[in-house]
């Protein structure tokens, strides 16, 4: 059944589970999540990138709240870093009720006026927002540990970020980071507790991809309640349609079939380890 998001990560919260939210692109990616959550009982997200709502515009965003609807588990659906009012006044338009407003790549007083701006615009039209402070980015190398550190977020900005714009939830940085971790990840979890004692909203972190299990559960046991999945699943379509490439002429459906259960396959492994299977 289609969800909100809030009540998804609320409920969560409240009994220490955190939920899946999973960047798809077309039919194959939303069956991967459905039949996943579906099999293990579990409350999932679908979560469309800007450029994916692009591509596929309201068709695809109806695909996904069609398949949340009819589906037999709680799913919401969801535009993520979302740096542009166009591409959320579309999202919105096209009937999604979950919008994360990225003013990361903006200096804090201008993600801190675009996210005010932003919220009150979602919020007007029945829509929760995720927003983000910090500056989460893919792994860098020939940072100093000033300059990584200053990517992270701050507690008492964090605090003062979330008062002054009204967001439902946060997505935190604290070492995450998208696509893989070129070396051992390292999360920051005194960072991350500190940020939980002054904001009292459900916390985001992206980048889960190539995260083990310990750092999962901990994060989880300091509030993370939302842990934002690309990475791994677009690989595991990629590898199929890798492996059909020395056929001559490979059955589409066959490799689409495929695909699913590819990505089926990481989304299961995904929501076992953020405890959500079973409560649905
Ligand atoms: O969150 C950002 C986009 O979904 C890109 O993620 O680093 O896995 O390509 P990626
Ligand atoms: P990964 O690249 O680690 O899968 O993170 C995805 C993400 O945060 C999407 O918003
Ligand atoms: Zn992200
Ligand atoms: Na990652």
């Amino acid at each position: 059944m289609l969800t909100s998001t809030i009540e998804l990560l609320e409920t969560a919260r409240i009994n220490a589970y955190a939920i899946g939210a999973f960047n798809i692109y077309n039919l194959e990616g939303v069956k991967a999540v459905i039949n996943a959550a579906e099999a293990l009982q579990s409350p999932a997200m679908l979560q469309l990138h800007p450029s994916a709502l692009t591509y596929g515009k309201s068709p695809l965003v109806a695909l996904c709240l069609e398949a949340a609807k009819s589906s037999l588990v709680p799913i919401s659906v969801h535009l993520d870093h979302s740096t542009s009012e166009k591409d959320i006044q579309a999202a919105l338009a096209a009937g999604i009720k979950s919008i994360m407003a990225d003013g990361s790549p903006l200096e804090y007083e201008k993600n801190l006026a675009f996210t005010r701006e932003m919220t009150k615009l979602s919020h007007e039209n029945g829509a929760v927002v995720e927003a983000e402070i910090g500056r989460i980015s893919g792994t860098e190398d020939g940072l100093t540990v000033a300059e990584y550190e200053a990517k992270m977020t701050d507690p008492q900005q964090a605090a003062e970020f979330v008062r002054e714009t009204n967001v439902d939830t946060l997505a935190v940085t604290i070492g995450n980071v998208h696509g893989k971790y070129r070396s051992e990840p390292k999360l920051d979890f005194p960072r991350l507790a500190a940020i939980r004692r002054l904001v009292d909203i459900p916390l985001v972190l992206h980048g889960a991809s190539g995260l083990p299990e310990s750092m999962i559960s901990k994060s989880i046991q300091l509030g993370v309640c939302k842990f934002n999945v690309n990475t791994e699943v677009r690989e595991a379509y990629l590898d199929v349609l890798k492996s059909t490439n020395s056929l001559s002429s490979p059955d589409l459906l066959d490799v689409m079939e495929k695909s699913i259960a590819a990505m089926q396959s990481v989304v299961e492994d995904k929501l076992q380890l953020f405890g959500s299977c079973g409560k649905a």
